[in-house]
């Protein structure tokens, strides 16, 4: 890092303080306590704090050496314990027998719920709906708590532009706007306003940072990512959870700019502490510390947990740098006792305030009403706002429950893969399929999966399911991944209906029967070679628990698809890395110009002239971009119109349009505001979105929508790292996804 960006770092920092709304930021409550414990601990014991350690699942009793370790103070915190007299006994040791009686956290990774699961993070994204995710955290938090786990490794606020990578099912999707309005509601929910409260966890936000940034969409690929970019895109969302009071941060498995995040200090103490004013502490993720071996970047064990710790690194998961090396690191004087007093003190400060020093056991009359009435409600409504309605041929849903119904496919009956990705204590025997819905309601239906699987391509199934299409009215084809092929480490080249799929949507299209394709997965899917033969898609994601009634009535017009795109949607994977705010290019794509690969003459002469930046066989727009979804009614905008033309530094601006449910049904519109800034110091992406409504309204009914933005809402930090917003002209576009929309202009001068 150059002096020159060091001091406007610094500047940056001072500018940022007066701004940051970090709930914690003056929280000295605990110091005293926290001082006075430190001063008495042991070298050892403070260590001890940095050792997040687990147990092996398959253990029937505790370890005798494990219980040691916790005794001498060994162990700041579990995870993954499912076992309750092990998590019990272990922090009966903990604050009975360890020297300074320093009670232990429990963590685990509480992703999308832990006993009712909800869509996955990309599904619960597609509801656009921050009360929705904020009640499912809670509700994650409430059951988890039961089983003495106050810590959770979520939300994973990792902006994702390439649906390849597997962890996009677990992303808040491709926009750093409504990632920040996630994030936020994803904190609220998991630990509330206090965090003493028993039934609430702490929260951490990962993976930081740009893990989402893979190259290729390749899990732990390598990072490279310019400043403003990172700060522009990459990490508001982790911003935002700071404010809100994440008491944790997760350091990602990938390098950026040639540092891995673990042992990334400028990523850590400049940025995190001294920027973003983080008070909680950091874990490095699994084995993150020693992986920087791998990385290229530390020489051996000792060298990674010296570049950890010299970094800023608090809690080390699983690895054991810190415990094997720490103290000759300090006693080499590589890592001073000053570096080791801080780590213990962020820890010791959040397990002060999650409460564990009062009250640190678990309460064993606490049930977590797992899978109660009320948790599958929320679990419902979560998944029937997150489907997304992308085609709906001659308004062919909703079906009628009179339509006699052919259900197949091998996602109508598979309850542990709609569970999707991270979703360890959901139970498939309390989980409900679409095939449980159909046999509790009143449809004509008829079941043959097709296929085994999503990967099964074996025929063997054909001819029966051929057979009860034909006998149907429409065939619902429930298609889609397992859960195992999106989440970490899954991520796929080719982003087609995986194994037979395709080819038995293909037969099933000979019968002439409309085709409702459903498709429950980890992330969109291309669907470029059938999207011809079916007639509806809807997309269910990894819809959860309650997945199968809220499909069912979704598909019968009980209650409206209400998701939009938190992703651009892809037609093929070979557009991938694909974002909707992008930059415009000197030859930006556009459909006049663009000559299709078919239409270029054989033996044409070579010349770039009239083209542009597209690709000739698919062009240059994704399939479904971000923000659409349809509705089961149709919506118009007008009236377009703006408080002013022209708005000064720190004023504000008014946008106000007309929207009219235009259809037969009532409906809920997603109301979305993009801006465009024309020219700046840097280039601009051509759309970003800083605003959006729900908005009801019933059939032939007109509301106006009225949004304000101000100066403060076109800032970017440019390549001085200068966050500002700059004088010029504004594109403004109001509609109902980010390919369309009512446009007007202004102008930002002073
Ligand atoms: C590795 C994953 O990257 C991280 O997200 C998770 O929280 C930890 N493993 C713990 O399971």
């Amino acid at each position: 890092m150059k002096k020159t960006t060091l001091l406007l770092i610094s500047i940056l920092t001072i500018l940022s303080c007066k701004e940051n709304k970090n709930v914690f930021i003056k929280d000295t409550t605990h110091q005293q306590k926290i001082e006075s414990i430190i001063s008495k601990m042991s070298l050892e014991e403070k260590i001890g704090q940095t050792n997040l350690r687990g147990v092996s699942s398959r253990a029937k009793v505790l370890p005798e050496d494990l219980k040691e370790s916790v005794r001498k103070g060994n162990v700041g915190a579990f995870l993954n314990i499912m076992n309750l007299e092990f998590v019990d006994e272990l922090q009966r040791i903990a604050v009975e027998e360890s020297p300074n009686g320093i009670p232990l956290i429990f963590g685990r990774d509480v992703i999308h719920g832990f006993k009712t699961i909800f869509p996955i993070p990309l599904g619960l994204a597609a509801t656009w709906n921050s009360k929705i995710v904020e009640k499912s955290s809670e509700i994650a938090a409430f059951e988890a708590s039961a089983t003495g786990i106050r810590w959770t490794f979520a939300p994973m606020l990792d902006i994702a532009r390439d649906s390849r990578w597997g962890r996009i099912a677990e992303s808040p999707g491709e926009d750093p706007y409504l990632a920040k309005i996630l994030g936020k509601a994803y904190v609220k929910g998991f630990q509330g306003d206090d965090l003493t409260n028993p039934y609430r966890i702490a929260a951490c936000a990962k993976h930081y940072i740009a893990y989402g940034a893979a190259i290729g969409g390749r899990d732990y690929n390598t990072v490279n990512l310019s400043e403003p970019l990172l700060r522009n895109i990459y990490l508001p969302p982790f911003k935002s959870a700071i404010d809100a009071g994440a008491a944790t941060v997760m350091s990602s498995f990938n390098e950026i700019n040639g540092i891995p995040a673990t042992g990334n200090k400028f990523l850590l103490k400049d940025v995190l502490r001294n920027e973003l004013n983080f008070d909680g502490f950091v874990v490095s993720d699994w084995d993150s510390v020693t992986e920087m071996i791998a990385h290229g970047y530390a020489s051996d064990e000792k060298h990674a947990g010296e570049l950890a710790a010299k970094a800023g690194l608090d809690m080390e998961m699983t690895s054991e740098a810190y415990e094997h090396h720490l103290k000759t690191l300090i006693n080499e004087k590589k890592i001073s006792i000053k570096e080791l007093n801080d780590f213990v003190r962020n820890i010791l400060r959040i397990k002060f305030r999650l409460g564990l020093f009062k009250n640190p056991h678990r309460n064993k009359n606490h049930t977590g009403d797992f899978y109660s009435e009320n948790h599958l409600k929320v679990a419902k409504k979560a998944a029937i706002e997150s489907t997304i309605l992308l085609k709906n041929n001659k308004f062919i849903l909703p079906l009628s429950e009179k339509t006699k119904v052919a259900i197949i496919g091998p996602l109508a009956d598979a309850p542990h893969e709609q569970l999707g990705t991270w979703s360890f204590d959901g139970e498939k025997e309390h989980t409900n399929t679409p095939l449980t819905a159909y046999k509790n309601s009143k449809v004509n239906f008829s079941f043959s999966k097709g296929l085994n699987y999503s990967r099964d391509a074996s025929k063997k199934g054909y001819k029966k399911a051929i057979r009860s299409a034909k006998k149907s009215d429409v065939i619902l084809f429930f298609g889609g991944e397992e859960a195992i092929l999106s989440g970490e480490a899954h991520s796929r080249a080719n982003i087609d209906l995986p194994g037979a799929q395709e080819e038995l949507i293909n037969e099933l299209a000979k019968t002439n029967k409309p085709i409702i394709l459903i498709i429950m997965a980890g992330r969109p899917i291309t669907l470029t070679n059938i999207i011809d033969k079916v007639d509806a898609v809807i997309m269910g994601w990894h819809p959860g628990t309650m997945g199968g009634e809220a499909l069912y009535e979704v598909i019968h017009g009980i209650s409206s698809p209400e998701g939009r795109l938190p992703v651009s949607w892809p037609k093929t994977a070979g557009q991938l890395p694909f974002f909707y705010n992008h930059k415009n290019t000197g030859r930006p794509a556009d459909s006049i110009s663009f000559i299709p690969m078919d239409k270029i003459p054989i033996a044409a002469w070579q010349s770039s002239l009239g083209n542009d930046s597209h690709y000739l066989d698919v062009g240059f727009t994704p399939h479904f971009p971000f923000g659409f979804g349809l509705t089961y009614t149709t919506f118009k905008y007008d009236n377009l119109s703006l408080s002013k033309k022209k708005i000064k530094f720190n004023e504000e601006l008014e946008i106000k349009t007309h929207i009219t449910n235009s259809g037969k049904k009532d409906g809920k519109e997603i109301v979305q505001l993009y801006i465009q800034d024309i020219v700046g110091s840097i280039t601009r992406p051509i759309k970003e979105l800083k605003r959006f409504k729900h908005v009801y309204l019933k059939s032939g009914e007109t509301k106006e929508i009225t949004f304000t933005i101000s100066s403060k809402d076109l800032e970017f930090v440019n390549h001085e790292l200068i966050k500002s917003a700059e004088e010029g002209k504004f594109n403004i576009w109001v509609g109902p996804n980010s390919a369309q929309g009512l446009k007007e202009t202004f102008y930002l001068k002073e």
